[in-house]
C-alpha cells in the first residue's frame, strides 16, 4: 500500500511581474501513498486550488516537479500531457460540469471517450451499481436530483481509474445533507476502488475525515499531519 504514486517536490508558483509578485506557491515537497485519502486545507487565497490545478497538469508551475506514477508531468510536451492527464487524472469539480447533451452513461464515459478508449462496460456497470445510478443511466442530467448528479460527477471521475482522483471544494456549493452524502461517496470510492484521493477543503470536520491533513498557509506547508497509508 506504500508505493508512492504522487510527488510534488519544490513547487514554485508565482503570478505578476518582478515589481509585484505574488507566490501562489513556494517550495512545496510532498509525496501521496497509492491508495490513500489527504486532505488539503488552508484559508482562502493560501494556494490550494493552485496545487491541486498544478498536481492535476491543468497549470504549469514556476518551477520544481510534478511526478505522477513515475512521470514528470511537466517534463513532457503539452501533447503528451494532455493524453496523461486524462488517463491519470480524474477531477470532481465544485459545479459538477455535467454535459446537459449526454445521458448519465455517456457522461461517465467521458473521460474514456477523449482518450479514445473504450470504455470499461464491466467497471462502469459495477460504479454505476456501487453508486445507485443503473436506473438512470438514460437519463439527462437536466432530469437528476442534485444528489444524483454529484453521483453521477464522482462515477465519471472513478469510471477511468485515474491514479488519482482530485476534488476541489466539491462541498463548497452544497448543503450540510448533500455535502455529507458526498463526503461518503469520495470514502466509500476510496475503499471500495481503492482510489487514491487528494480533497481540497476549508471545513476542518471534512479534512479531519481524511487519513490525512496537509495544512497551507501562504503558499507553503504550515504542518502535515497523519497517516498516508489508511
Ligand atoms: N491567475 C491568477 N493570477 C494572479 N494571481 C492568482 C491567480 N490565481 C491565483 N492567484 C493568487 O494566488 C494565491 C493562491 O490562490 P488559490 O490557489 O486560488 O488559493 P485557494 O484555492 O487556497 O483559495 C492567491 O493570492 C490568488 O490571488
Ligand atoms: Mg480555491
Amino acid at each position: 500500500m506504500n508505493d508512492t504514486i504522487l510527488s510534488v517536490s519544490k513547487l514554485t508558483k508565482a503570478y505578476g511581474h518582478q515589481t509585484s509578485k505574488t507566490y501562489a506557491l513556494s517550495n512545496v515537497s510532498f509525496s501521496v501513498s497509492e491508495g490513500s485519502f489527504t486532505a488539503i486545507i488552508g484559508r482562502s487565497g493560501s494556494g490550494k486550488s493552485t496545487l491541486l490545478n498544478t498536481i492535476g497538469g491543468l497549470e504549469a508551475p514556476s518551477g520544481g516537479n510534478v511526478i505522477v506514477k513515475g512521470q514528470d508531468l511537466y517534463a513532457m510536451p503539452d501533447s503528451a500531457r494532455t493524453a496523461f492527464r486524462r488517463r491519470n487524472i480524474g477531477y470532481v469539480f465544485q459545479f459538477f460540469n455535467l454535459i446537459p447533451e449526454l445521458t448519465v452513461y455517456e457522461n461517465i464515459c467521458l473521460p474514456s471517450y477523449l482518450d479514445r478508449k473504450r470504455p470499461d462496460r464491466n467497471f462502469t456497470d459495477q460504479v454505476m451499481e456501487k453508486l445507485g445510478l443503473i436506473s438512470m443511466q438514460e437519463k439527462y442530467p437536466a432530469e437528476l436530483s442534485g444528489g444524483e448528479q454529484q453521483r453521477t460527477a464522482v462515477a465519471r471521475a472513478l469510471a477511468h481509474k485515474p491514479a488519482i482522483l482530485l476534488a476541489d471544494e466539491p462541498t463548497g456549493n452544497l448543503d450540510r445533507r448533500n455535502g455529507d452524502e458526498l463526503m461518503a461517496l469520495l470514502h466509500f470510492s476510496h475503499r471500495f476502488f481503492r482510489q487514491t484521493i487528494l480533497l481540497v477543503t476549508h471545513d476542518l470536520e471534512i479534512a479531519r475525515s481524511a487519513g490525512r491533513i496537509i495544512t497551507l498557509e501562504d503558499g507553503h506547508i504550515l504542518s502535515d499531519v497523519g497517516g498516508d497509508d489508511l
